[in-house]
């Protein structure tokens, strides 16, 4: 948060906002880094953070009809995903391309986001209200991709979901995440769809022809913390729906690639099903299928949770995830999505991979594979915490909030910090847990340094 602009910006929200009571329209801060005005034309609307939460249960008719397609039989012939995936795409896409994901305007169906994902280094910007997520190496995305990269997104949730973010934000004071552990959870029904973007210069990812480019303010390179506005390309969408029919994890987490030449002209429609999971396969523990620096795509049929697109004239050569569990083109070839996103928890005390520490246990063995068990939706990785229910950007907002709340505005004269002071600030310390140093929650390790 070193540019003047971003800080002014943080504060300003941030003072103003959260005396207010109720989750209302304005009670969050939209985002941490403003751009320049200089930098877009008068009257532009920059991003906004949908954040009028339902105060009341969606009810039947909110279900997403693509529920229906769910198929009888769990394969991993991805061609038995194929409607099922379309029409998940579809939902996520409706009434948002139009509005260029200005989600509030969207007229078929209204979307939310996370609060509390302005803040700090990587915290929203100002044009789409993007957060700085991960690195890309050099020929992670094509070979013919020398120069490396960053990657930006944002997420939305569907009013079933929302529903769940305003009863944990209830009180913007007091977060309660009790809501989504268990015995609670997610609802049947949350879909969360997650749009991810990278600076990478397209003319050397042959599947980034003819790409779909956004205005962000983002950092001029992945290690600096300097900002200015650029064109990023829109390189793959993410997928997460909670479904109760799920036996094991209780979610269904899916992607999809941009190839920009499926219909030639850019365009969302160029987004390409990779695959879908369900579960981690926790029996399969082989190495042979880990592929990062892809130039074919290597589906690993041993996997029975997972069901990747075979289809090679549609989804270009991708890396996958840990012995060919899914994971996306900008994502880490050595997780899955259900691996680090059942981490989920809040004080977040585990890790979200086993990779990221500094003396990993060996690929395959028994604690490498903690990380690739089944856990039910709502149960913490860590006994003792509370799950934020595979929600890794709500135990990002929680702990977000406290960093704020505690160790920065939260200092009393006498030097006590706020947290150890005001009773209603339970969460700050977790419970039960075993004492143990707390995580945090970003994408890739090497975030760490850049503080
Ligand atoms: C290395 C760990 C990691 C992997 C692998 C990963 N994610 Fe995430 N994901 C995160 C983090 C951290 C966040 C929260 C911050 C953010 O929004 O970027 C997140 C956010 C999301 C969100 C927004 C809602 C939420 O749960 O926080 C969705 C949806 C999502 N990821 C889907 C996926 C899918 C689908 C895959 C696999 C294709 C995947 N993720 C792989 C770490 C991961």
């Amino acid at each position: 948060m070193n540019h003047p602009q971003g800080k002014i910006a943080a504060l300003l929200a941030m003072t103003g906002a959260l005396c207010m009571a109720g989750a209302n329209a304005g009670t969050f801060p939209d985002f941490g880094f403003a751009p320049p005005k200089t930098a877009y034309p008068g009257g532009t609307q920059l991003f906004r953070l949908s954040q009028d939460y339902p105060t009341v249960a969606p009810g039947s008719s909110s279900m997403p009809a693509f529920f229906k397609q769910l198929p009888a039989n769990f394969n991993n012939d991805f061609e038995t995903w194929r409607s099922y995936m379309n029409e998940v795409k579809k939902y996520c896409l409706e009434g948002n391309t139009e509005v260029n994901w200005n989600v509030q305007k969207n007229k078929v169906r209204q979307w939310y986001h996370m609060p509390w994902q302005h803040y700090g280094p990587y915290g929203r910007e100002g044009f789409h209200g993007l957060t700085k997520e991960a690195p890309i190496q050099p020929s992670q995305l094509a070979s013919t991709q020398t120069g490396s990269g960053q990657t930006y997104a944002v997420g939305i949730y569907n009013d079933i979901g929302a529903y769940t973010i305003g009863q944990v934000w209830k009180d913007p004071q007091n977060p309660d995440p009790s809501y989504t552990s268990s015995p609670k959870s997610f609802p049947n029904g949350t879909v969360v769809c997650k749009a991810l973007f990278a600076d990478i210069d397209v003319s050397t990812v042959p599947f980034l022809v003819n790409p779909v480019l956004w205005s962000a303010y983002t950092t001029t390179d992945f290690y600096s913390t300097k900002r200015q506005v650029t064109k990023v390309a829109l390189i793959q969408m993410d997928i997460a729906v909670r479904d109760t029919r799920v036996k094991d994890t209780g979610w269904l987490f899916g992607t999809f690639q941009y190839n920009g030449a499926v219909t030639g002209k850019p365009g969302w429609d160029n987004l390409v099903p990779v695959g879908i999971m369900w579960g981690n396969d926790p029996k399969e523990t082989g190495n042979n299928f880990t592929n990062p620096t892809p130039t074919e795509t290597k589906i690993n049929r041993a996997l029975k949770q997972t069901a990747i697109n075979a289809n090679t004239k549609e989804l270009p050569p991708t890396h996958l995830g840990w012995n060919g569990r899914l994971n996306g083109p900008v994502d880490n070839p050595q997780a899955s999505c259900l691996s680090c996103h059942m981490t989920a928890e809040y004080q977040q005390l585990a890790i979200m991979n086993p990779t990221f520490q500094a003396s990993p246990p060996p690929v395959g063995g028994d604690i490498w594979m903690k990380w690739f068990q089944n856990i039910p939706a709502g149960q913490p990785f860590t006994p003792g915490t509370q799950s934020t229910d595979y929600s890794l950007q709500l135990s990002g907002a929680l702990a977000n909030f406290y960093d704020w709340k505690c160790n920065h505005s939260g200092i009393y004269a006498d030097g006590i910090n706020a947290c150890a002071k005001i009773q209603t600030l339970k969460l700050m310390k977790a419970s039960n847990a075993p004492e143990q140093e707390v995580q945090k929650v970003q994408r890739s390790p090497e975030l760490e340094d850049l503080e």
